[in-house]
């Protein structure tokens, strides 16, 4: 894997102490499940319920921290004699502050892109008969298994660059676009090569189970042996990925087979994740409940009995409404029948070249809100603490809270509403990763 050049190093910077002050709205996403408010304390808890519309909000509030992490939060008035004489001093001007928005779902690594095909579902084309005719996921399979180690280098850097300029501070990211051994251990050296950048956190997936390589068609056996025996023991031995996901879908892999996958991941020590129901019901979210899955994504189609399977069994609903957008659906997962029924709901990007070619996470907001019913607290806690919890890290990011690491987000807005409120709009916040600010 190439180094990358001193050219294209972000600035960052930043000092030891930081202050930020004149805080108009802090959204600290803290609940009493945080106290005592030490990393040593008791695991915080994924927000359910009227929870998730509990934002932890301090008015004319300030920030204290040290060394990338925070160490205080309060009224600007209390806190004020506690800045240390060394602090760096950063005047909010009466802004809004929240935690970096964590992407929970994203195919970040991929060559090429697929504009091609957004023109042909234009003009009547369906997403899955693209598929059904080598399109789709297959023609940037073919695109990424040409690129080089260093072309998917640096296409993969300006699309985590693109969710870093929208407010991301930690991505999740699969791999899925190889379709073999040597290309889907590729990406997943592609991922561990950026994140070792000091820029967004990236936490990586194994996703080999996207669909069945176009040269095995007639040999679905084949290639899932060849996950379970080829892949897996290296992708566990080198720990190139802490997740595995699988696409359980008729044009991907049967519940048996997502079984099969996800299972042996879970014995080689993975957490799992699985797209499930996205255009039907049946593919995937009871098997997610089966194997107490992380998480189950998409969604869209999901019935009531099914939702209650989930929260039974604690798998966290990751909900993607810039995909149903993205393929100009009518339906999205029924997101307000999840929050009533008590499951910890994430809010993700899906970012990809075929469904959800769409980095921001301020647009996926607006549309929880608008298309889901979301309210924008509980949209903004479903892209922040609820996310880190889906991957393992609530213990770390996702609020802000003394202990955690300082990844935060200064707006150009003043209340968290008008987050999802301006759609689509041009914000550019600054962005706070450990303590040190990050420009792409
Ligand atoms: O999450 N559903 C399957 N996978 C992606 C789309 C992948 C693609 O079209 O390239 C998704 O929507
Ligand atoms: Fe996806």
């Amino acid at each position: 894997m190439n180094q990358r050049s001193a050219s294209d190093q972000q600035s960052i910077s930043g000092t030891a102490r930081l202050a930020i002050v004149n805080i108009g709205q802090l959204a600290t996403l803290a609940d009493e499940s945080d106290a005592p408010a030490l990393r040593t304390g008791p695991r915080t808890r994924p927000r359910i319920g009227p929870a998730m519309r509990s934002l932890g909000l301090i008015a004319d509030a300030a920030m204290l921290v040290e060394n990338g992490r925070i160490c205080a939060t309060g009224r600007y008035a209390d806190l004020r004699r506690q800045i240390p004489a060394d602090a760096t001093l950063i005047d909010a001007d009466q802004r809004l502050v929240t935690p970096g928005f964590i992407d929970a779902h994203t195919h970040l690594a991929f060559a090429g892109n697929r504009a091609a095909e957004y023109e042909q579902r234009i003009a009547g084309a369906t997403y899955q008969q693209i598929a059904a005719s080598g399109g789709g996921i297959q023609s940037t399979v073919r695109l990424t298994r040409a690129a080089t180690d260093a072309e998917l280098i640096a296409q993969t850097r300006r699309h985590r660059d693109w969710l870093l300029r929208g407010g991301t501070t930690t991505l999740e990211a699969k791999s899925g676009y190889g379709l073999n051994t040597e290309t889907e251990l590729r990406l997943l050296r592609t991922l561990a090569a950026l994140n070792a950048e000091g820029s967004v956190r990236i936490v990586p997936t194994l996703l080999a189970a996207h669909t069945v390589p176009r040269e095995l068609a007639d040999y679905r056996a084949e290639y899932i042996r060849s996950i379970l025996d080829d892949l897996l023991p290296i992708v566990a031995r080198d720990g190139l990925a802490r997740f595995c996901d699988a696409f359980c879908d008729d044009h991907a892999f049967t519940v048996d087979e997502c079984r099969t996958v996800l299972a042996a991941a879970a014995r080689h020590g993975l957490g799992l994740r699985i797209h499930a129901e996205q255009f039907r019901p049946g593919t995937g979210a009871a098997l997610a409940a089966e194997l107490r899955a992380t998480t189950a994504d998409h969604l869209e189609t999901i019935d009531d009995a099914t939702i209650d399977l989930l929260r039974d069994a604690g798998v966290q609903p990751v909900l993607l409404p810039a995909s149903a957008f993205c393929l100009s659906r009518a339906e999205y997962p029924p997101a307000r029948l999840m929050i009533d029924s008590g499951l910890a709901v994430v809010l993700a990007t899906d970012f990809n070249p075929g469904s959800a070619p769409a980095p921001s996470m301020a647009f996926t907001l607006s549309l929880a809100c608008l298309h889901m019913r979301m309210t924008p607290a509980e949209a903004l806690t479903a892209a922040t603490i609820n996310a880190a919890h889906s991957l393992g890290l609530a213990d770390e990011i996702g609020s802000l809270v003394p202990g955690r690491q300082a990844d935060f987000l200064l707006h150009e807005i003043t209340d968290y509403r008008e987050l999802p409120y301006f759609a689509a709009a041009p914000f550019r916040p600054r962005v706070f990763i450990a303590g040190r600010e990050v420009t792409p």
